[in-house]
């Protein structure tokens, strides 16, 4: 973390889990620990259905909402699709752009990524976008070289004014949902690598200015090694931010 240029995020992406119920209640348990976490901004990525729950139960607290996907359009023929203006009218603030998980089971790719990250900046949201590369091109040494790749494509077209809303998460696939996170050290080269990468396009003083988190198996155990690194900026927090008391663990050693 490197609190002088950017903020500090701890973001809970709950997947296909809770219901609005559910959601009510954690947000109330959470409340009162996100209070006092003044160096550290708190986000949940819900379901769809969730977010009108989620919002309202989050409102006049320092939690803010996010949602899990967009389409790149702002309405029209799209069936069981939802725009970046319906969630930005319900209050919501943040949308993860290009999961693995949408990648993997959902079709989609950089290209289709990169729209819908300038899809969600022109209706003001805030994309948290996902890169990160496979077991494979890691044993391959392809690392740093495909997850630059990803970095330069899903800026693309973004106007040097709005790269510091862009939050970026370096998620390793073969470290999602595995039990066993990429080590601090890993996570903190490709953070590293993925700052060089906006530099080049943007300058310095953009690429210092972007959170970049990590994501992939965090949990209370292993966070505060990965959050002492200096281009790790927050969590991108899975099954961990399932349990609020885990996920309050987190935020605690996120915000020292
Ligand atoms: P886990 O924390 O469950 O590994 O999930 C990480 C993730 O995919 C967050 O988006």
């Amino acid at each position: 973390m490197n609190r002088r240029y950017r903020k500090t995020i701890i973001a809970g992406n709950w997947k296909m889990n809770k219901t609005p119920a559910e959601t009510k209640d954690f947000i109330a348990q959470l409340k009162p620990h996100a209070a006092r976490a003044k160096w550290c901004d708190i986000v949940l990525c819900a379901p769809y259905i969730d977010l009108p729950a989620a919002v309202k139960a989050a409102k006049n607290t320092r939690v803010d909402i996010a949602a899990q996907n967009m389409h790149h359009e702002p309405g029209g023929a799209y069936t069981g699709e939802v725009s970046g203006q319906m969630l930005r009218a319900l209050g919501v603030k943040y949308v993860v752009v290009g999961h693995s998980e949408r990648r993997q089971y959902f079709g989609e790719t950089d290209e289709s990524v990169s729209q819908k990250v300038r899809a969600a900046l022109e209706c003001g949201l805030r994309p948290i976008v996902c890169v990160g590369e496979s077991m494979a091109q890691r044993e391959k040494n392809l690392t740093l070289d495909y997850v630059r790749m990803q970095v330069k494509t899903v800026f693309w077209g973004v106007d040097a004014k709005d790269v510091k809303k862009v939050v970026v998460a370096y998620e390793p696939i073969w470290a999602i949902g595995a039990g066993a996170a990429a080590t601090a050290q890993q996570a903190d080269e490709v953070g590293r690598a993925i700052r060089e990468c906006i530099r080049e396009i943007y300058g310095a003083r953009c690429a210092r200015s972007v959170t970049i988190l990590y994501g992939g198996s965090m949990n209370p155990k292993n966070a505060g090694e990965l959050l002492s690194m200096p281009d790790v900026d927050g969590g991108l927090v899975g099954g961990a931010s399932l349990d609020c008391d885990g996920f309050v663990q987190i935020i605690e050693q996120a915000n020292q």
